[in-house]
């Protein structure tokens, strides 16, 4: 990500200090959980889409700043509160909040992010970058919800599935180019545009992270936990879809009775790549990274264009 990092090098500096200045607390308690989890930081992969969407459309302000630590705090409380969600223990290359401090807490330390978000936003009356971020927020929660229904009657499609990662994934990465775009200029024409755009990529980032579980990379969280708790994505619908009645009904059968068992789990991801369900769901990966890219080259060629084309590329060819 260096044409990223480069053209937003003063930036990060700036909004890593805001960031931790942003999540104190008077608790010890959560301090201490604080401090942890500003410690071990990810990716930074929204704030970035922020920055770079705010300086593809005019000058980046407090109100930039201000859209990117919101971002980030709201992605962090649905993270801690994913985990918990998830029964997932490791975050980041190390215990999650949720391994370490528990479901009490962790439903706590979420609440806590997601109201220092808002705070910040209102302190500051930003209210049409919190609408937009607030719009992200509920999606995120219809989405993860119509997944655990899903994952109840182990019946989905390709449609579905979309509609989940769209709304659980891709809305917050819309949201963010479109927060970004909007504190530079305020122009809605431009928020609409970066927003179709953070969708795309957003849409491409979750099925990669979908097609990590199916890996043995180190990536800083576990694979296999998807079918562990039943989400089936889609190289699995693509597969279920495809192979006939006997192995089917076989697949199903483990994975809702004998997801806790490796061997089964393995022999469910052999009969995925068997089948051709990662080299499926790469190719549709490609294809929203490409709907981004197009709708990229709307704008005029700059650094600042480059930085982005730059991140939408890492979003797929990722490894962590
Ligand atoms: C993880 O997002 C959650 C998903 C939407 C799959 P990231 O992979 O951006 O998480 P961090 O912030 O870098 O850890
Ligand atoms: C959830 O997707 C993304 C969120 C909305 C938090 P996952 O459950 O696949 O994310 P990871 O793999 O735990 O990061
Ligand atoms: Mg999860
Ligand atoms: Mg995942």
């Amino acid at each position: 990500m260096q044409i990223a990092q480069t053209i937003l090098r003063e930036e990060l500096v700036v909004f890593e200090k805001k960031f931790r200045e942003a999540v104190k607390s008077q608790t010890p308690l959560l301090d201490r959980i604080m401090r942890f989890i500003v410690n071990r930081k990810g990716k930074q992969l929204r704030p970035m889409f922020v920055f770079l969407s705010a300086k593809l459309c005019g000058p980046v302000n407090e109100s930039t700043y201000r859209a990117a630590s919101l971002v980030e705090l709201l992605h962090t409380a649905t993270l801690v509160h994913d985990d918990v969600v998830d029964e997932s223990l490791e975050r980041r290359g190390f215990f999650s909040t949720y391994a370490l401090w528990k479901n009490k807490v962790s439903v706590l330390v979420g609440d806590y992010l997601l109201a220092k978000g808002l705070l910040l936003s209102l302190d500051h009356d930003d209210f049409r970058i919190l609408q937009l971020l607030s719009g992200a927020v509920r999606k995120m929660s219809e989405g993860e919800l119509l997944q655990i229904e899903k994952a109840r009657s182990l019946n989905l499609d390709e449609a579905v599935y979309f509609e989940i990662i769209r709304n659980k994934t891709a809305s917050l990465l819309a949201s963010s180019c479109a927060a970004g775009a909007y504190s530079s200029c305020g122009d809605e024409k431009l928020t609409e545009k970066l927003g179709k755009f953070g969708e795309a990529v957003g849409i491409a980032f979750q099925i990669k992270d979908d097609l990590f579980d199916y890996g043995n990379e180190q990536t800083g969280k576990p694979s296999g936990n998807d079918l562990k708790e039943k989400k089936l994505t889609l190289p699995l619908i693509y597969t279920l879809n495809k192979v006939g009645n006997p192995l089917r009904r076989e697949l199903i059968y483990i994975i809702k009775n004998q997801n806790r068992n490796p061997e089964k789990v393995r022999y469910v991801i052999g009969r995925v790549k068997e089948a051709g369900g990662i080299h499926y769901a790469t190719e549709k990966m490609n294809q929203y990274r490409d709907e981004a890219m197009t709708l990229l080259y709307e704008f005029q060629d700059s650094e600042v264009r480059k930085g982005l084309e730059e991140l939408v590329r890492f979003t797929t060819d990722r490894k962590f």
